[in-house]
């Protein structure tokens, strides 16, 4: 199947000199959600803005459709919602004129059963007259996202969806996403927030200082670097891991409290009986233990360091 958006050695050179793009390509499948990760000024924005035909690349080529964003600028912009960090809507407006209008921006003509359709599935139909100025916060969040799909786009952006909302609001707007999947809609959103990418991607992609790091399946992502630590505290402080211990497996805490043992969930082994029983044997005396699963936060924090190294 071929993607249904296309970037291909994306740069992006700000006129001030700003290299906020690196070469960034990436495929992008119909029906997936893939999350962009990254730490404050990575070029999030930069990319999906650049996709949807709001800033112009240096250099490199996007097709959505099929269609390249520069030649072939309306067919490829009229597939792609763009739902944009900040909130900017006319607070005297009513909902639905609104979403009306982002429509007819479109060039589509006027279609209530379509609005309708996109304001039910957001939960707004019943807030259609209602003034912008006098909804919530999440309600405002979510006549963008209408108006972002008032012309039936088959792809839409979501940058920072959920920056700065609460945690209720946050999972509201993870279903809202998990309920546009499932009615057909490809979706690219950015986040800072690794839960995020955790809880509703299927692929995430990592990108740092103009940089795509990776882009995996979360559940391979997850899997792969799924490794599991046992903490093993001892009850006195050593100087040094006991040669009998010495692996590559073993490190000792900086405190010298603590052994740490990294495993692999996957294998039909894990060592850990071996270890606790030399453990013994070294005549040390355990005060508890605990283990942890590597998460994508851990992932994440490796690599975004051994870009910086
Ligand atoms: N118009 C601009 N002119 C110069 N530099 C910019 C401009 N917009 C963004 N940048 C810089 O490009 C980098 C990436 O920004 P952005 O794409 O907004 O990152 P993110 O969305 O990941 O936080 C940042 O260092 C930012 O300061
Ligand atoms: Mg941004």
């Amino acid at each position: 199947m071929s993607p249904i958006v296309s970037i291909q050695t994306l740069h992006k050179s700000y006129d001030d000199g700003f290299e906020a793009l690196k070469g960034v390509s990436l495929e992008i499948e119909e029906g997936e959600i893939l999350a962009l990760l990254g730490p404050n000024g990575a070029g999030k924005t930069t990319l999906i803005s650049t996709v949807c035909g709001i800033t112009t690349a240096t250099s490199g080529t996007v097709t959505v459709g099929g269609h390249d964003i520069i030649k072939d600028f309306r067919a490829a912009r009229s597939l792609i919602g763009l739902v944009p960090q900040e909130i900017n809507l006319e607070p005297f407006e009513k909902v639905i004129n609104t979403v009306r209008f982002s429509r007819g921006l479109y060039g589509k003509p006027r279609d209530d059963a379509a609005i309708e359709k996109v304001l039910r599935s957001l939960s707004l139909w019943d807030k259609k007259d209602a003034r912008i100025h006098a909804l919530s916060g999440g309600m405002k969040r979510r006549v963008l996202i209408a108006k972002a799909l008032a012309h039936d786009p088959r792809v839409l952006f979501l940058d920072e969806p959920t920056a700065g909302v609460d945690v209720e609001l946050r999972r509201d707007m993870w279903d809202v996403v998990a309920d546009l999947k499932a009615s057909g809609v490809t979706i690219i959103l950015t986040t800072h927030y690794i839960e995020e990418a955790e809880a509703i991607a299927d692929r995430v992609g990592v990108i740092a200082k103009g940089e795509l790091l990776l882009v995996e399946k979360k559940t391979k992502l997850m899997k792969r670097m799924g490794q599991k630590q046992l903490e093993v505290q001892l009850a006195e402080k050593i100087d040094a891991v006991p040669a009998s211990l010495r692996s590559d497996a073993v490190t000792l805490s900086e405190d010298g409290c603590t052994l740490i043992y990294t495993y692999d969930t996957k294998r039909e082994r894990t060592g850990i009986t071996k270890l606790l029983s030399q453990v013994a044997d070294a005549g040390l005396v355990l005060r508890d233990l605990s283990t942890r699963q590597s998460s994508l936060e851990d992932i994440f924090v490796t690599l975004v360091r051994e870009d910086a190294a």
